[in-house]
């Protein structure tokens, strides 16, 4: 028999991605893409986005052009499955034929969620994981496609989750954040505007930025990385570099913001290339569940320990990650290069106010929470693409050297 295994990812698969509109003033034209995929009640998925105004003035743009729609104001950060079943419940009971997502990555993730559980009998959202035990492409196979059309409408220059095809939610029975797939849950249209991007506060401009910046190197070091991604991902990586300091203290700079929007959308996109993620988001997303911790900033405590451990098995992808973000290398190896990631990584975390580690003053976290993240985040799929194998004591060590200390 010939064994075709050559390669640990023998196929490269690329998700589907929507229909883009970015730009200044772009929310205007989400009646008319309502409209275009006839929706003709949508049901609004939010937090409410309290102060911004934002959600007003979605409302006026539908009815204006003549779309019903109910809201649900009440998701969470790391949005919980009780809440995704209870949304459900209400997209149902007031005969809504479509969503309109407004918000971060949790809002539109949800979204993502009702159609999932819509086009699947209803079932339990916690049923459409994507693990590797059950193995998740056999558990996708299964499963219906979705067929509610979404238009999300990201207020955060961050998640990406507007081009992705994966939903992350808290399982809250398993104490898991898992990633929820199906056939065609992406959004059907990403309506991206700066103007919405700009009125976020401070820390969510630095939290969410942060992430963008974590899609961007973990879907680079990533071993399922692809042509296709490699591009997109180099230039993400050195627009979050160049302009997240910026937008986290001037969020009226019209550039920065606007960068900041390509860029988060570019990671998305690059996700879907094929790359997926690593460490960062598997233990990060573990530690979100336990602790209600924000994506973002866990991403940002964690990164200086987390990549340390992956360095030896990635030091030219560090190396080119120095260059893309436009350092001056000359005269350095390759390790000094790789070396000056962390150093620039380092010096962004004071830059933007996230503090690296100390996990339990920030976050209250507990040692003896250690061996079930690490067991949630073994069978978890971020965990196949990481470029160093996964050895049990090396992590558990690693998140126990991060409790107290930086990295
Ligand atoms: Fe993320």
């Amino acid at each position: 028999m010939f064994n075709k295994n050559i390669y640990e990812f023998p196929i490269l698969y690329t998700n589907p991605i929507p229909k883009i509109a970015l730009g200044w003033g772009s929310y205007e034209t989400i009646a008319n893409e309502c409209r275009a995929n006839h929706i003709k009640k949508a049901l609004i998925t939010t937090s409410g986005l309290k102060g911004t105004g934002i959600i007003d003035e979605v409302k006026v743009v539908l009815k204006n052009g003549g779309i019903a729609c109910e809201v649900f104001d009440s998701i969470t950060s790391n949005p919980k499955d009780h809440e995704i079943m209870k949304c459900y419940r209400v997209f149902k009971d007031t005969g809504c034929d479509g969503i309109v997502a407004v918000g971060g990555g949790s809002s539109i993730d949800v979204g993502k969620c009702i159609r999932a559980i819509d086009a699947n009998g209803g079932r339990d959202v916690g049923n459409f994981a994507a693990k590797l035990n059950p193995p998740w492409m056999e558990t996708l196979a299964r499963l219906n496609p979705c067929v509610i059309p979404q238009i999300s409408v990201p207020t955060t220059s961050g998640t990406g989750a507007e081009v992705t095809s994966w939903a992350a939610i808290s399982n809250t029975r398993e104490r898991a954040k898992v990633l929820i797939g199906a056939p065609n849950i992406h959004s059907t249209v990403a309506v991206i505007d700066p103007l919405f991007m700009r009125l976020q506060p401070k820390k969510l401009a630095a939290w969410t930025g942060f992430d963008a910046m974590s899609h961007g190197f973990e879907a680079f070091l990533t071993k399922v990385q692809s042509p296709y991604s490699y591009g997109i991902l180099m230039r993400a990586i050195e627009l979050i570099y160049k302009n997240i300091r910026e937008f986290t203290h001037n969020r009226m700079n019209r550039d920065a913001c606007e960068k900041m929007c390509w860029a988060s959308t570019m990671g998305g996109i690059a996700i879907g290339f094929g790359a997926g993620a690593g460490i960062v988001h598997g233990l990060g997303h573990q530690l979100s569940a336990v602790t209600d911790c924000h994506h973002g900033h866990v991403n940002g405590a964690l990164v200086l320990g987390a990549e340390r451990y992956n360095q030896p098995a990635a030091i030219e992808k560090f190396a080119a990650m120095t260059l893309a973000m436009g350092i001056d290398t000359t005269g350095m190896t390759q390790l000094e290069m790789a070396d000056r990631w962390f150093d620039e990584m380092e010096q962004l975390l004071h830059d933007i106010e996230i503090q690296p580690g100390y996990l339990a003053e920030q976050y209250g976290f507990k040692e003896e929470d250690i061996d079930h993240i690490y067991n949630v985040y073994a069978n978890d799929f971020c965990s196949q693409g990481n470029p160093k194998e996964l050895i049990e004591v090396e992590v558990k060590d690693l998140l126990k050297s991060l409790l107290d200390a930086p990295y």
